[in-house]
């Protein structure tokens, strides 16, 4: 059983076969990610039904985001109750959902409205020839979805909603969205992103605009927020890490989101998206250079990937000074997995 001293002081980190044995690797698939709030859409899904795949490596659930007129937003299975056909490849603003394999007809809330050829059907249609519905939870423009939440979304995702209700979150318009691919356990780059104890050593340009020694850490139940100040004192990023993959960093011209997404024990993508306030400074401070950064961050999660595998590393130690956020990700990972272990849930 994975244990973490709640005492940093004197806790060990996750041992290394945490991140090379591909049992706990499915084991985090569905005692974590299934029972987490993952980011389903941003401000760039528009009215109507937008189709996508949640987690497509891990998770590879086919749904639906359907944001109606009045802005109301379900989330959707995008499969056909009938044999199983994928409904909506495309985003589109449809009066009626048809099927492309046998025309069944669903509405945009995902109710069943009819079906060739079935006439002579005994009890049918039933409640599950509807669409399934998923619960979703709305931030602004931005969706959040969970297949089997083992926390609510109040919960999870309150200090998102704190963050995006920010000025410097408003009227937000996506700039740009990126993937990378990153030869390393998913675990490894959520934590190198929950310290900034290594900014000095890795990360030289960065290190040029913020002020190490002004580095805030508030730990919360399921999220990190992490404060930077510029050199003369200015609040230059907030980076909120919301567990167990989410990472949003808001900066004074807007905000940047890390979607980690694992594939397997040794390697995760990163969906990176950008979206600008209307203030016209995205990409003139902590959030210049994003790419290098990125670049520098992944050289080194990637070094770590191939050390921690050895046969000469177990456990590492924490450092209680800059290292809370690291413990506090190993707990929680620790937490769902032992609640599992002893049928909490
Ligand atoms: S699979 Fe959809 S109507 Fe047959």
């Amino acid at each position: 059983m994975l244990h973490v001293d709640p005492d940093i002081r004197r806790a060990h980190t996750l041992p290394g076969d945490f991140y090379s044995d591909p049992e706990y690797f499915e084991r985090t698939k569905i005692e974590i990610f299934v029972r987490s709030w993952q980011m389903a859409a941003g401000p760039e899904c528009g009215k109507g039904v937008t189709p996508f795949t949640l987690l497509p490596e891990l998770l590879g659930e086919e749904l639906i985001i359907s944001r109606g007129f009045g802005g109301h937003v379900t989330c959707l299975s995008n499969v056909c109750t009938h044999r199983g056909m994928i409904l909506v490849d495309q985003p589109c603003q449809p009066d009626v959902i048809r099927c492309p394999y046998h025309g069944r007809r669903f509405s945009p809330d995902g109710k069943f409205l009819s079906m060739p050829e079935f006439k002579d059907a005994v009890d049918f249609p039933s409640e599950s020839d509807n669409l399934a519905q998923i619960p979703s939870f709305t931030i602004s423009n931005f969706v959040f979805v969970s297949l089997d939440a083992a926390f609510s979304a109040e919960e999870v995702l309150g200090p998102a909603v704190e963050l995006l209700k920010r000025p410097e979150a408003n009227y937000l318009k996506p700039v740009g969205r990126k993937e990378y691919s990153v030869k390393a356990h998913w675990a490894l780059y959520c934590e190198n992103y929950l310290e900034g104890f290594h900014i000095p050593y890795v990360h030289r340009g960065l290190n040029e605009k913020l002020d190490f020694g002004s580095y805030e850490v508030d730990l919360m139940p399921f999220a990190v927020l992490q404060k930077a100040r510029s050199r003369d004192g200015d609040l230059a990023a907030l980076y909120l890490f919301i567990f167990p993959n989410l990472m949003l960093n808001l900066y004074p011209g807007g905000l940047s989101v890390n979607i980690v997404r694992p594939v397997d024990p040794s390697r995760t993508i990163i969906e990176y998206r950008t979206y600008a306030n209307d203030t016209g400074n995205f990409g003139t401070g902590a959030d210049t250079d994003l790419e290098i950064v990125e670049i520098e961050d992944e050289k080194i999660v990637e070094a770590v990937n191939r050390g921690i595998r050895s046969r000469y590393y177990r456990k590492g130690r924490y450092s209680p000074a800059q290292e809370r956020g690291v413990h506090h990700f190993h707990r929680l990972i620790c937490k769902f997995l032992e609640e599992t272990e002893h049928g909490q849930t």
